[in-house]
Parts: structure tokens; sequence; C-alpha cells
């Protein structure tokens, strides 16, 4: 059988996803009461990132400690990609040592070729098209504090970028209805699914919203585009005014890190209503139990 790998969210199941989240709420239960089960004892998870990183890195590193195993950090910079190692040979070497393999770069077609030459797990720790792990964190998110975000309707306001492109993915897997408003010529590229409409005022989007996302206006590569996206997103900063249009109860995320005073608003990322630590927290658990799944699923197919 074909290795598992999570390369996109649309390499789950809806139920697959939904035993996930309960298995993460559990093991943070656990942490918090000083229980660590050693689910990854013995593995090692390979983790190359050839961009930057706070939460990705050390989340994943801290799941690998918490569960009994251990994680490398791989820079392009200090190690043989840097010098022209192609990923079809990185891949293979690494399966022979390693039990998972994270990548963080910059195409979709890198971590795609990844997954093919590795005959162990591939996740994609974010890439110019797709953040996975960011989206399924966030959905753990506000299913720990309302439950399940089927027939929610979320707004994304801001960059059609690659954590739109996985909330588009989401809505489609989860049933969540998602509002999108991004400023002419910055949309998503990713085909749209029945319960995802695109809308130009992000006033219209954020109406009803139960949950309001945003993201940098300034992806990881663009910093050339600098000046001219923050032209095009100004009337997109997620600020009072947009918050008040939302849901009474409405809840605010971002995946971090933030710029106040561009995308959002200080008033509103520091609001009780805003779960942008819980969330960036929980990308611990959520990764455990990723690790967890992929690994099984892995053993499962190799007997
Ligand atoms: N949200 C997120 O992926 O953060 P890092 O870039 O710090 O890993
Ligand atoms: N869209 C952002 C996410 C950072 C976690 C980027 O790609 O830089």
């Amino acid at each position: 059988m074909k290795t598992r790998h999570f390369l996109t969210i649309a390499d789950l199941g809806r139920d697959e996803v939904a035993t996930m989240l309960e298995r993460a709420l559990e093991l943070k239960t656990l942490k918090r009461q000083g229980v660590r089960p050693p689910i990854l004892r013995h593995k090692t998870l390979a983790m190359i990132f050839e961009k930057s990183s706070t939460r990705t890195r050390v989340s994943f590193e801290t799941a690998m400690a918490d569960g009994g195993g251990s994680a490398i950090f791989l820079s392009s910079s200090d190690s043989q990609l840097g010098r022209g190692e192609p990923p079809e040979d990185t891949a293979r070497v690494l399966s022979e040592m390693v039990d998972v393999i994270m990548v963080r770069t910059y195409e979709q077609d890198v971590v795609d070729c990844y997954a093919e030459y590795a005959t162990v797990p591939v996740i994609n720790g974010l890439t110019n098209q797709y953040h996975p792990c960011q989206v399924l964190t966030d959905i753990l998110t506000f299913f720990e504090v309302r439950g399940d975000i089927r027939g929610a309707t979320v707004a994304w306001i801001g960059d059609g970028n690659n954590m739109c492109n996985s909330y588009i993915n989401a809505a489609e897997l989860m049933g969540f209805n998602l509002r999108v408003a991004s400023p002419i010529g910055y949309e998503p590229t990713v085909p749209l699914g029945r319960n995802i409409t695109l809308i130009d005022d992000p006033r219209s989007a954020a109406d009803g919203a139960d949950l309001v996302v945003t993201d940098s206006w300034v992806s990881m590569g663009q910093e050339s585009e600098k000046i001219q996206r923050e032209k095009a997103f100004l009337p997109y900063q997620v600020d009072s005014k947009i918050m008040g249009l939302a849901a009474s109860d409405a809840l605010f995320m971002h995946c971090l890190p933030a710029h106040r005073g561009q995308e959002v608003a200080a008033d509103i990322i520091d609001h009780p209503n805003s779960l942008v630590w819980q969330e960036a927290g929980n990308r611990l658990h959520m990764q455990k139990a990723l690790l967890e799944f992929l690994i099984a699923q892995n053993s499962k197919n190799s007997v």
C-alpha cells in the first residue's frame, strides 16, 4: 500500500480529522496533568526548513520530545540541500534513517517530490501554496472553544495565500461556509467549492461571521512586493469596525507572526475573543496527533 503523506488538507478524510481533533485535545489535557504518553518513542523526525519558522519548528520539536522521540533540524543553508542535492535524493536518504520528514519550502512541487521519493510520511510544513498544519490547528482551536466547525461561517479577510488555500480545502472537507475577501489581483488561485464565496467587500464577508481570520499581507518570499501589497491591502485591515459586523461573540484567529496596525488592529489581536495564543499553542497538540496518525498508518501499510 502507498505511504500516507500530509501535503494538503485534502489528504485526510473528515472522520480522520474528527478522530485527530479528539486525540489532540486528549493529549493536551494529559500534558496539563503532567502526563506525556510515549506515543513517538524511538521515532525520529527530520525537519527541512528553507524558510524561517518559530511555531512550526518549536511545536514539532516539542511534540517529538514529549512523545519520547527526537527531531533533527535541517536548514538548506547548512545541509547539502544548499549545495544542490536534489529533493528526490534527500528524500531517499532520509527515508533510510528517519520515520517522518517535514518540509517547509517555496513551491508545492518540491514537497510533492519529497513525497514521491520518500518511503516514510512527508508533512507539508508550509509552501507558497498551502499551510495545512496550521489550518488543521485552527479547526482544532475552533472545536475546543465552540465545537464542530461544520455549518459555521468563517470570513477570510486579506491575502488569497497559502493559509487561505488551506482554508478553502478545509471548508470543503469539514463543511463550513467560507467567505473570502481579497483585493483584486490577490484572490486565491485554487478551485472554490460550493460552500466558498469570493466577496469584494471585507464588511460583507464579515457580516454575521462566527470566525474572522487574517494573515500577513506579505508572506515569506514576497518581500520585494511589500510596498504595493501594503497599499492594496489597506482597506482589508481587520479592525473593530470589521469585527463589529461579525456575530456578537465572533472569534478572531491569525496564524502569526502578526503585524499590528497592518492586517490586524492591535485592539483586535489583543481582544478576549482573539484566540491567537491558544491557536499557536495548539500547534503542539495537533502535530502530536498528526504524527501519531501518520506513523500508525505507515506501519499498518508496511505489515
Ligand atoms: N504559523 C506559523 O507557521 O508560524 P511559524 O512561521 O513561526 O512556524
Ligand atoms: N502566509 C504566511 C504564513 C506564515 C506562517 C507566509 O507564508 O509567510
